[in-house]
C-alpha cells in the first residue's frame, strides 16, 4: 500500500477575522505578526498583497544571507502567515481571482469545505501550474512534471554537470541507484545513458509518486524502479553507480520539502555506510553537491570530506562549476564529487 501522500493540513475548524482590501495591508501584517488569525473575503489578491507586506516588514535576506538569518526569517514568516486563510468550498479556492490549482481535488478526497492558509493555496497553484506544463529539462530533452511537494531542481549546472561527468563514465552500466530522487532527473539520466536498470528511492511519498507518475506520460517508459524508502532502503547490491543529489545544508526540517534542502546529524554516515554495503567492485558513489555549505555554514563539517577522511573511500574526481545567480549576485559553485570504495 503506497504511503499517505503529504498536503497542506486543511484548517476545518476557525475563529478567523475577515479581511479584505479595505483593510492596509500594513495593519494586517500587524495583526498576523501578533498572532490573530485573519480569512480573506473578497480576492485572492488582497492575500498575496498582505504576504507580500509581510515579507518586507520582517525583512527578507539575500540569497547568499548566512544560514542562520535566512532561516530565522523563514520561521517568522511561516508563523505569521500560517495565519491568514483563504475558504475552500467545493475543493476549490472561492475567491474570484484565484489561480487553479486542481491538486485540491487530488489530495483533499475526504474535505470538501475548509480553509487554508493562502501561503499554501498559492504553493498548490503554482506547483499545479508546474506540473500541467513541465519544466524543460536539456539534460533529457523533454519536460518533467513535479507532483506537488516533489523537489523540482531552480537551477540546471548541477544536472549539466552531472552529464559532464556520466558522459565521460567508462564503468559498467547494470544496475545504478538515484537515492533521493525528488522528481527523478538523475535516475532519468541514468536510464538515458544505458544503465540496464535504476533504481530510485525518496523518503518523501510524493517524490514517488512525481516519478511513477512521469514514467507513465513517457512513450516508452524508462528501466527505472521507484522504491518509497530512507536511503537505499532494504536494497542490496551489488550496484554500480550509487548516485544521490542530497540535501546541501545541515538544518531542522520542518516542511515536506525541507528534505531536500537540509540533512541533519547522521545522514551522511548512514548513506556512506549503506552504499559501502552495496557498492559493485569497481563501482563508484557520486555525489552531486555545492559550496553553497562552505559559504552559509562555515562552521558545519563538510560532510563528504569528513567521510574521505574516515579512509573508507577515495577522492576519485571532482567536478565543479558556477552557477548563474538565482535573483543576486552569488559565489555559489556546485560540484559532482566520484568517490570509490577502498
Ligand atoms: C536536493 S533533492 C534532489 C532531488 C533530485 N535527485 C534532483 O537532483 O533534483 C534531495 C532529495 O532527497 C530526498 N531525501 C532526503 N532525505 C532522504 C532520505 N533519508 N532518504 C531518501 N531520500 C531522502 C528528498 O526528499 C529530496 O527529494
Amino acid at each position: 500500500m503506497p504511503a499517505a501522500l503529504h498536503r497542506p493540513e486543511p484548517v476545518l475548524h476557525h475563529h478567523a477575522q475577515p479581511v479584505d482590501r479595505n483593510v492596509p495591508t500594513a495593519q494586517a501584517t500587524a495583526w498576523l505578526i501578533e498572532g490573530r488569525s485573519l480569512i480573506v473575503t473578497d480576492r485572492f489578491g488582497t492575500g498575496l498583497d498582505i504576504l507580500e507586506a509581510l515579507r518586507v516588514k520582517l525583512e527578507e535576506p539575500d540569497e547568499d544571507a548566512g544560514y542562520v538569518r535566512k532561516r530565522a526569517f523563514r520561521d517568522a514568516f511561516q508563523s505569521a502567515s500560517k495565519r491568514l486563510l483563504a475558504p475552500v468550498v467545493g475543493r476549490k479556492v472561492a475567491l474570484p481571482d484565484a489561480p487553479r490549482a486542481g491538486f485540491l481535488s487530488e489530495l483533499y478526497p475526504d474535505h470538501a469545505d475548509f480553509a487554508l492558509p493562502v501561503e499554501d493555496a498559492q504553493v498548490l497553484s503554482s506547483a499545479w501550474e508546474w506540473y500541467e506544463q513541465g519544466a524543460h529539462f536539456p539534460v533529457l530533452g523533454y519536460r518533467v512534471h513535479p507532483f506537488y511537494g516533489a523537489y523540482l531542481p531552480a537551477r540546471m549546472e548541477h544536472l549539466e554537470l552531472f552529464g559532464t561527468w556520466l558522459a565521460k563514465y567508462k564503468g559498467a552500466r547494470d544496475r545504478a541507484i538515484d537515492v533521493g530522487t525528488g522528481c527523478g532527473v538523475l535516475a532519468l539520466q541514468m536510464a538515458k545513458a544505458g544503465f540496464k536498470q535504476v533504481l530510485a528511492t525518496d523518503i518523501n511519498p510524493n517524490a514517488i509518486e512525481s516519478v511513477a507518475r512521469q514514467l507513465r506520460r513517457l512513450p516508452k517508459a524508462p528501466p527505472i524502479e521507484l522504491h518509497h524508502a530512507d536511503l537505499l532502503g532494504a536494497l542490496r547490491g551489488p550496484i554500480d553507480l550509487i548516485v544521490s543529489n542530497p540535501p546541501w545544508m545541515k538544518g531542522e526540517v520542518g516542511r515536506t520539502l525541507d528534505l531536500a534542502m537540509y540533512f541533519q546529524d547522521g545522514f551522511f554516515e548512514r548513506f556512506f555506510g549503506q552504499a559501502l554495503q552495496c557498492i559493485a567492485p569497481g563501482g563508484r558513489v557520486v555525489l552531486v553537491f555545492s559550496n553553497i555549505i562552505e559559504l552559509s555554514q562555515p562552521d558545519v563539517p563538510h560532510p563528504i570530506q569528513t567521510e574521505l577522511d574516515r579512509g573508507r573511500f577515495t577522492l576519485v574526481e571532482k567536478l565543479t562549476r558556477r552557477v548563474k545567480p538565482l535573483r543576486r549576485r552569488t559565489r555559489e559553485k556546485v560540484e559532482v564529487w566520484e568517490l570509490a570504495a577502498v
